[in-house]
């Protein structure tokens, strides 16, 4: 007889960028996938779930575990507990533990999710990474800087999307930020050395604690550098070749990483900067699938069901289909000058003429729509191309001609 595995997707909406990860599920073999929602998609019961179940707050481990335990009493034993969300990570952890499944521990998904123990641990491996101080205090905070000297960044302890993170380059800066943010002992900031150089991520799909597969990614430029200036239209590029020595460094980090937090399955999705020396450092590291259509194009640069390949190593352990790079892919956030609702996004037909055939997904901004405050802006554009000279030309010529206005 087959054995049906039990799988259990966890989200607070079923957004479209969430419910491609269920989906992966959904197409491996004996497996039943149910979902546990604030607002279940019930179009999409007896499609990619088996059943569906509401709660109030699909955050809380409580809610979790008694979600978990309905499912149970109907279908039986759960073989994998899961969600993408970044904070929902610790309360799949804690879930896990109390019914007993596999998978990352709250412990690991903490180590992942508070940067300032990310660091400690990873300082404590001897792996690179900014100098750290989690100040409780404006005093804390102000004898790290004359430590470290400035520029410090200044943010968050477990944040997302550069949320409240600030770049400071002098003393006065950082009082007079000191005075909005008022770090405390119950409300601590995390101030870090600035680390100079290029940005460009690593991900990892992990199985039995081992990396079974992984990719490259340059941020242009970086995120920080986007959100400040409100007209850079933010790129994302995989280049075509990542098999190179230049990455041999970072491959040795990232699976130092990946072994140092502990991380037994699923995506690890690294940050990390390259300095003008070529040395390396760690800006931050995720346990969970990337955002910024860095996923799709993931897949698309390999040409592989990514949503699976991610859904068969956290069920089996196993990579689902060889990832052989064949394409370069980019994505280009779409953004303009000024601020309010957008109007008017001008350019679109011309792009379309030169650059169409190698579009393999766009969200236009909508008019009406106000302007969006992060650095993935207002909608964007995924380009992919077997060369990566065009690719890099193509990406060129959207930024050129693309414009979003507001008023
Ligand atoms: N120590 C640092 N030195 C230089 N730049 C930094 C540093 N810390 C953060 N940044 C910049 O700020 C951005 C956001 O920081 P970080 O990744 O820690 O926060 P986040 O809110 O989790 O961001 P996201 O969700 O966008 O990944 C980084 O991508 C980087 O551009
Ligand atoms: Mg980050």
């Amino acid at each position: 007889m087959i054995r049906m595995r039990n799988i259990v997707f966890v989200a607070p909406f079923p957004m479209d960028a969430t419910l491609r990860f269920a989906k992966g599920f959904a197409r491996l073999e004996n497996v039943r996938v149910f979902g546990v929602f604030q607002k279940p998609p019930m179009s999409e019961r007896g499609r990619t779930f088996d059943d569906l179940v509401a709660v109030e707050d699909a955050l809380d481990p409580d809610e979790i575990v008694s979600a978990v335990r309905r499912i149970e009493a109907v279908y039986g034993p759960t073989h994998r507990l899961t969600g993408v969300l970044e904070p929902l990570q610790t309360p799949l952890g804690v879930a896990r533990e109390r019914l007993g499944i596999a998978g990352p521990s709250a412990e690991v998904a903490e180590r992942f999710r508070d940067k300032s123990l990310m660091k400690d641990h990873l300082r404590a491996a001897g792996i690179p990474c900014a100098r750290h101080r989690l100040a409780t205090s404006a005093e804390d905070a102000l004898a790290f800087a004359k430590e470290v000297g400035f520029p410090i960044v200044i943010k968050p302890p477990a944040g997302a999307g550069c949320r409240g993170t600030f770049r400071l380059e002098s003393e006065d800066e950082l009082r007079s930020a000191l005075a909005n943010i008022r770090p405390s002992p119950a409300k601590p900031s995390l101030c870090e050395e600035f680390l100079q150089g290029t940005e460009q991520s690593f991900e990892a799909l992990v199985a039995g604690g081992k990396i079974l597969a992984h990719s490259i990614s340059h941020y242009q430029p970086t995120p920080l550098e986007a959100v400040a200036t409100p007209w850079i239209q933010w790129v994302c590029m995989l280049p075509l070749d990542i098999a190179g020595p230049d990455y041999d460094e970072v491959r040795r980090v990232g699976a130092e990483v990946v072994r140092t937090l502990g991380l037994d399955d699923g995506f690890a999705h690294m940050e990390w900067f390259r300095r003008a020396d070529g040395s390396i450092a760690v800006g931050e590291v995720a346990a969970r699938p990337p955002g910024g259509q860095l996923t799709a194009m993931t897949g698309l640069v390999h040409d592989i069901d990514i949503y699976r390949a991610w859904a068969r190593a956290v069920v089996d352990g196993r990579l689902d289909a060889p990832w052989n790079r064949r394409y370069a892919a980019a994505t280009i956030f779409l953004r303009g000058v000024g601020r309010g609702h957008v109007t008017r996004i001008d350019g679109l037909d011309e792009a379309q003429r030169v650059v169409g055939k190698w579009v393999e997904e766009v969200k236009l901004p909508r008019v009406g729509a106000p302007k969006a405050d992060g650095y993935e802006g207002d909608g964007y554009v995924i380009l992919r191309h077997r060369d990566q000279a065009t690719l890099e030309a193509a990406v060129s010529f959207v930024l050129n001609t693309v414009r979003v206005s507001y008023a």
